[in-house]
This record gives structure tokens, C-alpha cells and sequence, in this order.
């Protein structure tokens, strides 16, 4: 992550709670996943999986669903060991679909993170199982023993982060994404394979966050979910505008795929000034939504909101 992402510092609204370095927040919040990531993922695989396994998730990748759970759970007061593999495990999810959503079969893309895609590098059966065997770890990783996580919410975290991820989250909105190959969607449309298919693991992440407290509050869970459900559309939205304006260096990924490949997107819907303002009326409505949560502290949450609508790449 490039100093350009870096958000500027947010105006200080509660008197009592110290202003952030948001800067040095994210790089100790960031050495911290990638620490761990390292240590947890493909040790030991057969055959070849766990290269396949740590290509798909070391060395690249803006961690942005690892800050929201790290935000979310200090802005609640949560437990730190399940903050950490929660924001581990939804990362491993974030990481298997970019290695399925790469693949011939959907967007064939042959760039990721500025690498060749794991099918490229590896083929496809062994992209396949790679992703698969994320999917899996990220499960096993949200279930330790011995480390005071009480099984309750280990149990919510794996709930959370499956509905995050399967049919009516990410894999179903991966399959309307297909589905409407070459189509003209309506707006609301659009936005419903937005939600789905990259809004609900970033919503999914700031409520895995709140969940490391199993104490918080129901207000402050409302104004989360809203939150994070309009962080999660935003960040679509702006990869949409950035597949058309950014160039592939920058991106780490091909640009201008989504109309290579026929894809509606909130460019192809609204034209690229009209976007814009959309991303920027949902960086709003997160903002809001944050005001009204009656948490001491979401200075974390409101810079994140902030480098998901600015971000370069
Ligand atoms: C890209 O996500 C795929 C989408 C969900 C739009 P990111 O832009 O977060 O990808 P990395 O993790 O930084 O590579
Ligand atoms: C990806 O959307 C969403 C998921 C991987 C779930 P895109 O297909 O737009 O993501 P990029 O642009 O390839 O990163
Ligand atoms: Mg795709
Ligand atoms: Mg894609
Ligand atoms: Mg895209």
C-alpha cells in the first residue's frame, strides 16, 4: 500500500479519545497479518498445493478486509487472538475467489497482485485446489484451541464468515456477475451483485470485528451493518471506475477487462462522473452511519472508509 492510499487523518470528534496516526496503525495492523498469514498458510501441503497456496496469498494484496476487522474489533473492545485470525481467515477467502474469479472458466485474467494468476503459474487443477484448500484453512483457522476464544464465538465468527461467503454473499454474486455477461442491468440490479458479490465479505469483515466482542452493543451492530454495507458497494464501485482509469502497472491486474469481457458496472450504467459521485455518496453514508454507532473511537473505521473511495489501485 502506497502513501497515496493513505487517508487523511480524520477531524477529531470526540473530545476524550486521543487523534489516530492512521499511517502507523495500518503498518503495525498489517506487519501483525502478515506475520501470522505466513506462518498459517500451505505449511506443510503435498504435492506442490502449499506453493500454489502461499502464491495465491503472500507477497501482494492491499489487506484492506484485514484492517476492517482489526478497526471494527478496537472500536468495540474486542479479543485480540480472534481479531487476528479472523481478519487471516476472511483474507483467505478474499484470496481463493481472486484465484477462482481468475480462472478461464470466469474473467481469464493472467495478472494478479502484479504476478502471473495462480492458474498461470501453476494450472488450473492446481489453482482449483489451491483455492479450495484457503476456503478450508480459513475455516479451520477461525476454531483454535487453547487460545481463549470461547467456542460461542468461534462459532459466530464460522457463521459470519460462511454466510459472508457462500450463496447469498459472495458465490452467489459471482454467479450473477456471470450470468450477466453482455446484459444492461438496472441499477438496483447492479447493486445487488455488488452487495453480494464483493460487499458482503467487506460488511462480513467489520461484523467478524464486532463479533471479537461478544458484548457489543445491538446500536452499535446496526450502524456496523450499515457501515460496512455501504463501504462494501463503494469498494465495487471504485474498482469499477478503476478498471476504466487506472493502467495495469498500477493495478497490479488488466485494466480494462470488465469491458473486454462485456461486464456491467456502475461505469457502463452511469458513465464515469456519475460513479464517482455514487462512491463518494457512500463514503458518506458510511460516515454516518459511524456517527450514529455510540462508539467512543471509529477514527480506524472513518480513515478506512476514506482509502476505499481514494484509493489508486
Ligand atoms: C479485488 O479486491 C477484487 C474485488 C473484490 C473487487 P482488492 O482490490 O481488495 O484486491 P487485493 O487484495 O488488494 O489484491
Ligand atoms: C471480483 O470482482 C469479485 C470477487 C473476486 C469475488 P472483479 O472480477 O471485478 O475483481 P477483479 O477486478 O478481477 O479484481
Ligand atoms: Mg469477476
Ligand atoms: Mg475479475
Ligand atoms: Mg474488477
Amino acid at each position: 500500500m502506497n502513501e497515496s492510499m493513505i487517508a487523511e487523518q480524520q477531524p477529531q470528534s470526540n473530545p476524550g479519545v486521543q487523534a489516530l496516526d492512521f499511517s502507523a496503525w495500518m503498518q503495525q495492523r498489517l506487519a501483525r497479518t502478515e506475520d501470522a498469514l505466513s506462518r498459517w498458510v500451505g505449511v506443510n501441503a503435498p504435492a506442490g498445493l502449499g506453493e500454489a497456496m502461499r502464491y495465491a496469498v503472500l507477497d501482494g494484496g492491499k489487506r484492506l478486509r484485514p484492517l476492517l476487522v482489526w478497526a471494527a474489533s478496537e472500536a468495540v473492545g474486542g479479543q485480540e487472538a480472534a481479531t487476528l485470525r479472523a481478519g487471516c481467515a476472511v483474507e483467505l477467502i478474499h484470496a481463493y475467489s481472486l484465484v477462482h474469479d481468475d480462472m478461464p472458466c470466469m474473467d481469464n485474467d493472467v495478472l494478479r497482485r502484479g504476478k502471473p494468476t495462480v492458474h498461470v503459474q501453476f494450472g488450473e487443477a492446481s489453482a482449483l485446489l489451491a483455492g479450495d484448500a484457503l476456503q478450508a484453512l480459513a475455516f479451520e483457522l477461525l476454531l483454535p484451541e487453547n487460545e481463549g476464544v470461547p467456542c460461542s464465538m468461534q462459532a459466530r465468527l464460522c457463521r459470519l464468515l460462511g454466510a459472508a461467503a457462500g450463496s447469498q454473499g459472495m458465490a452467489g454474486g459471482q454467479a450473477i456477475d456471470l450470468a450477466s455477461v453482455g446484459k444492461q442491468l438496472s441499477e438496483s440490479q447492479l447493486r445487488e451483485m455488488h452487495r453480494l458479490k464483493t460487499g458482503a465479505l467487506l460488511q462480513g469483515s467489520v461484523l467478524m470485528g464486532a463479533a471479537c466482542n461478544a458484548q457489543t452493543d445491538a446500536r452499535a451492530l446496526q450502524a456496523l451493518t450499515e457501515y460496512g454495507q455501504a463501504l462494501g458497494v463503494a469498494f465495487q464501485v471504485v474498482d469499477d471506475i478503476l478498471d476504466v482509469v487506472a493502467d495495469s502497472a498500477t493495478l497490479g491486474k488488466t485494466a480494462g477487462k470488465d469491458a473486454a469481457n462485456d461486464k456491467p458496472t456502475y461505469v457502463s450504467l452511469l458513465g464515469l462522473e456519475r460513479a464517482r459521485g455514487h462512491a463518494e455518496e457512500l463514503r458518506q453514508q458510511a460516515h454516518a452511519a459511524l456517527a450514529g454507532s455510540g462508539l467512543p473511537d471509529t477514527q480506524a473505521l472513518a480513515a478506512l472508509a476514506d482509502m476505499v473511495v481514494q484509493r489508486t489501485h
